[in-house]
């Protein structure tokens, strides 16, 4: 079983190649088409997905797209299911499985993430329904006096035991735990906490025994709080964001894929590009590249805006994102 999931992880993993995150639920994504005036409903959120989905060219700097639910369970407009639709394209499918947050015990501040009911049955669900992989995502405040001890250790410990059972499934976890942006917090206490939240995380996983070789993090860059007033270059970013992976996350852990987390598109790549210059020229053991949603996606949503004559200037812009972002994957962007 390791070997089929580490074969999985590594196929995410490409060089060159990276993942796209299309798991907004339906109340994240219909917030997303209330900024432009789009109708909210289920067939709308169809006629997007496929719009990405049957991009041309996306499958050169995409490996895999995480779905979401309601996602896995429609089809293209010609009934081809989208799960299907993308592995025939070489893009494997994945699934995001925790199922919102609920108030930390004792804590008006902070979050524990959902999703551990029932979630054997899901898993097989998805996986006769085609995925590959899995997502699971918590939520770290950065505070006065957050994040709490409590907050990193609960989330951590029903991490571990979604990683574990999606292994038992077959299917490769990628462990999310996203630090926010959000705040008035420096850069460096920004790379405290998140050495503290992947420390606390790791620290799960292995008491939980789940094979490191056979999973994928997802996390945040270290940056300074979006309310700080701090400006931090690329290569601060890099430095900072490093350094707690180099002190918290195991080497034989095969690849780290970042989230954007309301970066701009453009912050977003040149922040990659220079994190992975810079893991190469310290021999970094994983394989760095990115799980974006927003700075993928936003653009393309602007130039759609629900209208259907405006699908093939979208797709433009779309492709042109992912081929932008799967060079920063390997160093290449030059903006
Ligand atoms: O859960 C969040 C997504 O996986 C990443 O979204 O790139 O917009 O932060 P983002």
């Amino acid at each position: 079983m390791p070997h089929a999931l580490n074969d999985i992880a590594q196929r995410l993993l490409a060089p060159g190649k990276g993942i796209l995150a299309a798991d907004e639920s339906m109340g994240t994504c219909d917030k997303r088409f209330d900024k432009y005036g789009i109708q909210k409903t289920p067939e709308m959120r169809r006629q997007w997905r496929e719009l990405l989905f049957s991009t041309p060219e996306i499958e050169k700097g995409l490996s895999g797209v995480i779905l979401f639910d309601e996602t896995i369970r429609q089809k293209t407009k010609d009934g081809v299911p989208f799960a299907k639709f993308l592995a025939a394209r070489g893009i494997l499918p994945g699934i995001k499985v925790d199922q919102k947050t609920e108030p930390l015990p004792d804590s008006f501040q902070e979050e524990v993430t959902k999703g551990l009911d029932g979630l054997s049955t899901r898993l097989s669900e998805y996986a006769k329904l085609g995925a590959k992989f899995t997502k699971w995502r918590a939520v770290i405040r950065i505070g006065d006096k957050l994040p709490t001890k409590q907050c990193l250790h609960e989330n951590a410990k029903r991490m571990a035991e979604y990683a574990g059972e999606s292994q038992i499934a077959g299917l490769v976890p990628i462990i999310e735990p996203e630090v926010l942006l959000h705040g008035t917090h420096s850069l460096l206490r920004s790379e405290k906490v998140l050495t503290e939240t992947l420390s606390a995380v790791f620290q799960e996983i292995q008491k939980a025994k789940v094979a490191l070789s056979g999973l994928i993090l997802k996390s945040s860059m270290a940056l300074p709080g979006n309310e700080s007033g701090e400006k931090a270059s690329a290569k601060q970013i890099a430095e900072a964001t490093l350094h707690a992976f180099f002190s918290a996350v195991p080497s034989e852990v095969p690849g780290i894929v970042f989230l954007s987390g309301g970066q701009t598109p453009e912050e977003a790549t040149v922040r990659l590009n220079e994190i992975v210059k810079m893991a190469k020229e310290q021999n970094a053991p994983w394989r760095i590249t990115f799980s974006y949603s927003r700075a993928l996606q936003d653009p393309v949503l602007k130039a759609w805006h629900g209208d259907e004559k405006n699908v093939q200037a979208a797709r433009e812009i779309f492709k042109e994102r992912v081929e932008e972002t799967a060079k920063a994957s390997e160093g290449r962007y030059t903006d």
